[in-house]
């Protein structure tokens, strides 16, 4: 025993002083925790918890913050630390006149010329009929707290939920889209979109707009919008691939996750279809729920199909593809030039992308600094940006203590292979 215990004294001072959660020195092959090009450091947050963000031909960085008490919610980087609201701080409704209540049935604002609550942007190119424009989803959906500091989403209102283009020529909001209320539930929540601009993809002239409702109250789908006539549509909804898996307990910063909120019991991630991208030809559209392990796609025709067709949901569920397992639970899509489909993985701190070419999902980049990539965005410099925002360590996810450490961050990578924005579809 003691001679035993003498040897391995003297083998760890001949090799190396290794203790406890200090493994300096040591022999053993060692996770660093890296993979992947370099990642730059590009802005960093030390005022409002950012969710999306989307970067312009001029390398203008624009955030958006969903509320709650945030003063703005829509904002333009100013220098590396601050950003500001844009276009104006006018155009945010005051936090006191985000929700209502009917008949005791609480109820976001329905306002339609005014940001409630911003969730995603995607700036297009300019075409030959429409300037580079930041599109601005406002789900209408506030998280607000009762007086006890508990959560909670009231229901939008049709003209709370939206989608609004913004010139970057002039800044100024030139087109607004709301939704039915048979289009758009009021259980409803517009997570991402994503744009083909060709005249000819739908009757409006005007291109279409492909929206993911991840609707934590379970009726998750895909809303298209005619970006000329203003009509919209559903598709998906509750198909199988596009519903949360049930019970899905994901690892978070090497924690098993569960959903904390105050006034309720634990619970798990409820959110469905939330990963959108589409193909640089337009044809397809990959996706998948925030608590799957699977990426699915859809041929683009079968979501443009009309509900004048008493086919179109039949055909649409029986051309769900499969593209197997990923590897992990996936968070928001971004898409490059070269039809590789990135995929924000907030469980390996990493960045993956499925490439269809060869049929699997391999790793671009991880980083112990990527702690929940949130939203990403491809720019004409051939860059991939992301927001890193430490979103399971807020306060509404762990019954009330937000444990996030400022300041929260845009990191970058240089795409692979010259990879770039998609240009095809404008
Ligand atoms: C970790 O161990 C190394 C020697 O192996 C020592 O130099 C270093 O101070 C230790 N670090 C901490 C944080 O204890
Ligand atoms: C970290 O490990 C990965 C995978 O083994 C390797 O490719 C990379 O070169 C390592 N990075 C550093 C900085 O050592
Ligand atoms: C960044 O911009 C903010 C807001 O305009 C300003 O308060 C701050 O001083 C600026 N910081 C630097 C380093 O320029
Ligand atoms: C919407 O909000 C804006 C900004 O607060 C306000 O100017 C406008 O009057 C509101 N519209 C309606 C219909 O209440
Ligand atoms: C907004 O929601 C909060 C939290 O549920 C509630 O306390 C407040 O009364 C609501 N405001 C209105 C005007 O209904
Ligand atoms: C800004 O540009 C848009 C889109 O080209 C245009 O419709 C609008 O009239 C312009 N607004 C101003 C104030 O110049
Ligand atoms: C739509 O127009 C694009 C060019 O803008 C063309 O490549 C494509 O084939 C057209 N699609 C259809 C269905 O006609
Ligand atoms: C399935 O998608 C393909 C395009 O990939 C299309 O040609 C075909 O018509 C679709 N099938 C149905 C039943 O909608
Ligand atoms: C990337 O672009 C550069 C400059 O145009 C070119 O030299 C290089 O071959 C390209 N690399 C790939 C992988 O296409």
């Amino acid at each position: 025993m003691k001679f035993l215990y003498v040897l391995s004294l003297l083998a760890a001072t001949a090799f190396a002083q290794v203790s406890y959660q200090n493994h300096t020195g040591t022999i053993l092959r060692v996770d660093n925790g890296t993979f992947g090009p370099e990642i730059e450091e590009y802005h960093y947050y030390y005022d409002q918890w950012p969710i999306g963000l989307s970067v312009s031909s001029k390398g203008r960085l624009f955030v958006c913050y969903t509320r709650g008490d945030y003063t703005f919610t829509l904002g333009e980087a100013v220098n590396q630390t601050a950003e500001v609201p844009y276009p104006s701080a006018g155009l945010n409704l005051p936090p006191d006149m985000l929700n209502t209540t009917w008949n005791g049935i609480p109820f976001g604002s329905a306002n339609s010329t005014a940001f409630i609550s911003v969730q995603a942007l995607y700036i297009t190119p300019a075409t030959s009929s429409r300037p580079e424009t930041l599109w601005v989803l406002d789900t209408g959906r506030p998280t607000v707290h009762n007086a006890a500091g508990d959560p909670s989403m009231p229901y939008a209102q049709p003209g709370g939920p939206k989608l609004v283009g913004v010139s970057l020529d002039n800044d100024t909001i030139y087109t607004t889209y709301t939704f039915p209320v048979d289009v758009h539930y009021p259980d409803s929540y517009m997570n991402d979109v994503r744009f083909d601009l060709r005249s000819n993809v739908t009757n409006g002239g005007a291109g279409v707009a492909y929206i993911v409702d991840s609707s934590n109250e379970g009726r998750p789908g895909f809303i298209m919008l005619d970006l000329g006539t203003g009509e919209s549509w559903r598709r998906l909804t509750q198909d199988r691939s596009v519903l949360r898996v049930p019970n899905d307990v994901p690892s978070y910063f090497g924690q098993p996750f569960y959903f904390r909120q105050l006034g309720q019991p634990i619970q798990w991630q409820q959110e469905g279809l939330d990963g959108i991208q589409i193909t640089p030809d337009g044809k397809t559209v990959y996706y998948s729920p925030l608590t799957s392990k699977t990426l699915y796609s859809i041929p683009t025709a079968n979501l443009l199909e009309r509900d004048s067709n008493p086919l179109a949901e039949i055909w649409a569920k029986a051309n769900v593809s499969s593209k197997g397992q990923r590897g992990g639970d996936a968070n928001g899509f971004e898409g490059d030039s070269n039809g590789l489909i990135y995929q924000l993985m907030p469980e390996q701190n990493a960045i993956y992308y499925f490439d269809p070419a060869i049929g699997q999902t391999r790793t671009f980049v991880r980083d112990p600094r990527i702690l929940w990539p949130d939203s990403a965005s491809i720019a004409a410099d051939g860059y991939f940006y992301m927001n890193i925002n430490q979103l399971p360590d807020q306060a509404d996810w762990n019954f009330g203590v937000d444990s996030r450490v400022y300041p929260g961050a845009v990191l970058r990578a240089k795409l692979p292979n010259n990879g770039t924005k998609i240009s095809t579809l404008g």
